[in-house]
């Protein structure tokens, strides 16, 4: 387990590197994954509509879908899933750039491999797995729509990005987003059961990929590294920064975030 966190830390490490040197040489302006003039099939209207699928597979928000309850709503939620990952990936193969494109792939790879969980026939826990979550979709679909922190996120993200340090707005970032999701899990009452507790938090946090486990290392919920952030420094921000707000999906906010590393002279 260590072991494949930690090789796949170096990836990203190494993909980061990349993409900074990279944009020393040729930087981009263009918003992440949304193209130039010479890519007119990447619109923002086809930006948009991978948008929203994300923020659907994402589970939690206002354009959420819920957990099924019973087999028949498992069926359309394999089904979807499955759509939907490959309408991303055409998409990310299509108009991310290529250091993006690296970072999209370990997102659609977890994404997958979340899916498989409770849609895989060959998974020989499955069964185990989806009693699990039958029982506990019913609380958590309470919720789901109602994720309030995570407009909160969304605009500490937009701020956050301007800022030119870019070790220090990933960590931001990373801890902003555990702040909110720990609130999440907090605010689940109506799960009793610690077993189905266990559970629904596993399921919870899954759903924002390994990306992110990638992407903050330490930076998470089991250190204690996010009471210790850096004081921000007022004149680091770079206004300048435009940040397009007609993507809301995490996934957007992430590569856009991701799409400003190294384009501060540090
Ligand atoms: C599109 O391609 C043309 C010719 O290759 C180039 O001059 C132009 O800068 C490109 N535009 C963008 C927005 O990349
Ligand atoms: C998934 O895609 C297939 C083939 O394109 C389509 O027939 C099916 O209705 C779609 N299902 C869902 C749930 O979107
Ligand atoms: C986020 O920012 C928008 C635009 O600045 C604002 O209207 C909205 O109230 C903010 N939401 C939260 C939860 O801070
Ligand atoms: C804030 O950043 C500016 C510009 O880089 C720098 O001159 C200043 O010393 C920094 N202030 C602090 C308190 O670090």
């Amino acid at each position: 387990m260590n072991s494949v966190r930690f090789h796949h830390s170096v990836i990203i490490m190494i993909v980061i590197v990349f993409m900074v040197l990279l944009c020393d040489l040729n930087c981009q302006t263009n918003a992440a994954c949304i193209s130039n003039a010479n890519k007119s099939k990447c619109s923002i209207k086809y930006a948009q509509e991978i948008d929203l699928y994300a923020s659907r597979i994402a589970n939690v928000g206002k354009r959420g879908r819920f957990f099924p309850k019973n087999t028949i709503e498992l069926e359309q939620f394999c089904m979807e899933s499955k759509n939907m990952t490959n309408s991303m990936e055409n998409y990310m193969k299509q108009c991310c750039e290529r250091e993006l494109g690296h970072v999209a792939k370990i997102y659609l790879y977890s994404l997958r491999k979340n899916t498989k969980t409770f849609c895989s026939k060959r998974n020989n826990k499955r069964s185990a797995m989806i009693a699990k979550l039958f029982a506990v979709a019913p609380c958590i679909n309470q919720k789901i729509r109602d994720f309030q922190c995570l407009a909160r996120f969304k605009n500490q993200t937009r701020q956050i990005m301007q800022y030119r340090d870019d070790k220090e707005k990933i960590r931001r970032s990373c801890c902003d987003w555990i702040e909110c999701e720990e609130q999440f899990i907090n605010d689940l009452p109506c799960i009793n059961d610690e077993q189905h507790r266990e559970f629904a938090v596993d399921l919870l946090r899954s759903s924002r990929g390994d990306t992110q486990r990638f992407l903050c290392g330490d930076f998470d919920e089991t250190s204690d590294q996010c009471d210790h952030l850096k004081r921000l420094n007022s004149s680091l921000f770079d206004p300048k920064m435009r940040i397009d707000s007609r993507l809301e999906s995490l996934v957007f906010i992430g590569l856009h975030l991701l799409d400003t590393i190294g384009q501060n002279p540090t």
